[in-house]
Formats: structure tokens, sequence, C-alpha cells
């Protein structure tokens, strides 16, 4: 019997990327990637019909809402994380800086109810636009067979999922150089710069590199000693105060993004495992320099403000406490100024040709252009 491969496999992933991951229970259609591609910018999925997805996640700005510090949402009400790019999120095995959901077809529910960023009381509105704009209707009818009643968020989301998917982006300088070897693709500080990288700065131990490709992440869990070591005193309350809230029911997505002190926890929050206090995902690090700032925060205003972060041995101001939970892979590296602006060259090699007018106009502009607290 002939196997037909799956349309997302049977083209090429950018260079640096592995193939794209497809679940077998959603698989991607030019019809259906397109009325996600509609479902992610339609505002009317917020209460004031003002916010869609990709007012967070703007192309412009390589799927971020960089300067901000934390995303806007409905009103222009913060909550208490910054925006990370939707690029290659694909590839990701979990999603949020805490990993609280598992796929892009879940995560893609949420910000719709959520009240500091679309501010839905609940998804009924949605399905209300879907079943009656003739254009969705129709959509809907081609890419899933169903209308009416039939069509549910479960649809929505995964329409959303496929469109997402198809947000990848390789083939950086870094890429041409390392697995294309094109000798003149970086500059020889950016090359010094990966040595760095993979030797005295141990970056390579969370951000990873494979033989073949590099996501820049292990999609795991650690902490690093941002925002936590500032409430540092007050971890044991916080946590029992968070595990008699999940006791009686709160909604962690709301929590998280809406008190700044319950978004320090991490990945605690998800687990209530206090090994993972104050623990987030490793970001990946691909297009950083076109999504200034930094951290789940924001609270590191440049890629120079990071290196240093991690040269104090995750700390920021240098010498301020760390937090007991601090990961074992994380202490002071005693990195020259020289290897410090190397390293800096390189992660600014990682900027896809897609991205790099936005990575140009956030570095022309400085780190003023990003805003402070
Ligand atoms: C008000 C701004 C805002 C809006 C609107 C918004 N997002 Fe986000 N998005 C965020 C923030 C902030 C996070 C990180 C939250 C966290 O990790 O707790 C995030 C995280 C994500 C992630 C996880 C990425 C990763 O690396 O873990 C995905 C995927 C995503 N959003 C897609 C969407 C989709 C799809 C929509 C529309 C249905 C949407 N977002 C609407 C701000 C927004
Ligand atoms: C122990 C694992 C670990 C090591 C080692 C590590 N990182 Fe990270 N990195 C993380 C995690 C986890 C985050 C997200 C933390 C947060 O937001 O609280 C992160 C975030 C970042 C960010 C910000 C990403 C964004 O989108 O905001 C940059 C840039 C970065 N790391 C660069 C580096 C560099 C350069 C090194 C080496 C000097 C390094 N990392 C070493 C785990 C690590």
């Amino acid at each position: 019997m002939l196997i037909v491969a799956p349309f997302a496999a049977a083209q090429a992933p950018p260079l640096g990327l592995p193939p794209l991951p497809i679940p077998a229970d959603n698989p991607q259609t030019p019809a259906k990637i397109a009325l996600g591609d509609k479902l992610f910018h339609d505002t009317r999925f917020s209460s004031t019909g003002k916010v869609s997805c990709s007012t967070c996640h703007d192309k412009a700005k390589a799927f971020t809402d960089s300067p901000l510090v934390t995303s806007e949402g409905i009103d222009k009400l913060t909550g208490s994380r910054n925006a990370p790019t939707v690029i290659n999120s694909a590839y990701f095995p979990m999603m949020f800086w805490d990993g609280r959901s598992p796929t892009l077809e879940d995560q893609a529910q949420h910000p719709m109810i959520n009240p500091v960023e679309m501010g839905l009381k609940d998804h009924q509105p949605v399905l209300a636009i879907v079943r009656s704009d003739p254009a969705y209707v129709k959509a809907f009818k081609e890419v899933f067979g169903v209308e009416g009643d039939k069509l549910a968020m479960t649809q929505v989301q995964q329409a959303i999922a496929a469109f997402e998917r198809t947000v990848v982006a390789g083939n950086s300088p870094f890429d041409r150089w390392h697995f294309g070897g094109e000798a003149n693709a970086v500059s020889d500080a950016a090359k010094r710069g990966f040595t760095v990288f993979l030797e005295n700065g141990r970056c390579v131990s969370c951000h990873t590199v494979e033989q073949n490709f590099a996501l820049f992440t292990d999609g795991r869990f650690h902490n690093i000693g941002v925002g936590i070591n500032g409430v540092q005193a007050d971890i044991p309350r916080l946590a029992q105060a968070f595990l008699q809230a999940k006791g009686r029911g709160i909604d962690v997505d709301k929590a998280v993004l809406t008190d700044k002190k319950s978004s320090e926890l991490g990945r605690f929050a998800v687990t209530d495992t206090l090994d993972e206090m104050g623990s987030f995902k490793t970001s990946t690090l691909r297009n950083i320099a076109a999504t200034a700032p930094y951290m789940h925060d924001g609270s590191l205003k440049t890629l120079r403000d990071v290196v240093d972060h991690y040269n104090n041995g995750g700390v920021t101001p240098k010498d301020a406490p760390v937090n007991d939970y601090l990961s074992g892979g994380i202490r002071p590296l005693n990195l020259t100024n020289e290897e410090i602006d190397d390293l800096v060259a390189f992660l600014e090699t990682l900027t896809s040709p897609e991205f790099a007018a936005q990575a140009k106009a956030l570095n022309a502009s400085g780190p003023k252009a990003v805003q402070t607290r």
C-alpha cells in the first residue's frame, strides 16, 4: 500500500531546524492554515473587539510585542509576563513559561478567556462568531466538515495550531555558517562567541545544539535567578498560599498572569514540586536579537544584561542575594569583557532573514526603546 507523506514532512525544514512534528489528529492542509491565520488575527474574539493573538504575537516584531516588558491585553491591562515568540513553538514539548499547557492546540483556548489578555468570560462569543459569519461557516465546513452546533472550540484551536506550525524560521547567519558550511556568513567575533557559548559560558547545557539542527532549548525548566531572587524571603508563605488556593480550585492560568508574586513561582505553580520553585522553560535563542526585553518578566533589557546576569552567577545586580532553589548549572562564570562581547555577537547571528529588519530597528534604537517599569 502506498503511504502518503504528511503535508509538512513533504517540505524540507529550513536550514538548522529538524523535521516538524505534526500531530496525527491535526494534519496540515493549506485551507486549514489559511483559516488559522485568519483566526489568529481576529480581534472579535476579545471582550473589547480590539485584541487578537497577533496583538501580542506580531509578525513585524518577530511574533512578540517587543519592546513591551509585560504584555498589554484588553483596556491596556498588563499581565505579569513577557510574551515569548510563537516562532518555532511548534517544536516545543510544552507551552508557556511554566509549561502549564501541553500542546499548541490546548494553549490556543486560554488567552481568549484570560482577564488580562482577550478578556472573554467564556468561549461562547467565539463560537457564536464562527458559527454565523458566512466566511467562517464556509471555511470550517470545507476544512473540518462541521457546521452549527457541531463546530466546537476543538476545531478553532486546531486551525490556530496548524497556522502556528507554519511560523517556523531557521536559516540564520549562524545556520549558514555552522550547518551550511558558509565560512563568511558570520564574523570572527561571533565564531569566538560560539566557542564561549559551548565552553566557558556553558550556555549549551540548557540551550541545546544538536549534530544537524539547533532549537537552542532543552524544553526543560530551570531556576536561573530571575524574579524569584526578589521574593526569596517570602517563598514559604507564597508556596503555601498558592497550594491552598489551588485546593480551592483557582484557575492557574489566570492566577499566574494576574498576580506578580504567583507568577514568580514558575513551574512550582504547575507541579507543586518544591524542586521546581522559580523554574521556567529554557527559551529558544533563535531571533533573540529581535525580541527584547528578556526573561519571563521582561526584566533584562539587552543581550548584554542577560550575559552579565549569567556571568554574575544568576543575579542582577551583581552581588544581590541568590535564591535557595537556583539551578546547579548557574554559578559565576568569570568571563572576560572580550568573551562577553563575542557571546553577544554570536547571539546576534541567530536572526532569521524574515526578522532581520526588526532586529536592526531594535538595535538601532538601543536599550532606550525598551520600556522600564
Ligand atoms: C495580551 C497579550 C497576549 C495575547 C492577546 C495572546 N498572547 Fe500568547 N502569550 C502571551 C504571554 C504573556 C505568554 C506567556 C504566558 C506564560 O507563559 O505564562 C504567551 C504565550 C503564548 C504561547 C506559548 C509559547 C511558548 O514558547 O511557550 C503561544 C503558543 C501563544 N502565546 C499563542 C497565542 C495565541 C494562539 C493567542 C490567541 C488565541 C495568543 N497567544 C494571545 C501574550 C499574549
Ligand atoms: C541551567 C540552564 C541554563 C543555562 C546554563 C543558560 N540558560 Fe539561558 N535561559 C534558561 C532559562 C530557564 C531561561 C528563561 C528564564 C526565565 O525567564 O526566568 C533562559 C533565558 C535566556 C535568555 C532570554 C530569552 C528570552 O526570550 O527572553 C537568553 C538570551 C539566554 N537565556 C541566554 C543564555 C546564555 C548566553 C547562556 C550562557 C551564558 C545561558 N542562557 C545559559 C536556562 C539556561
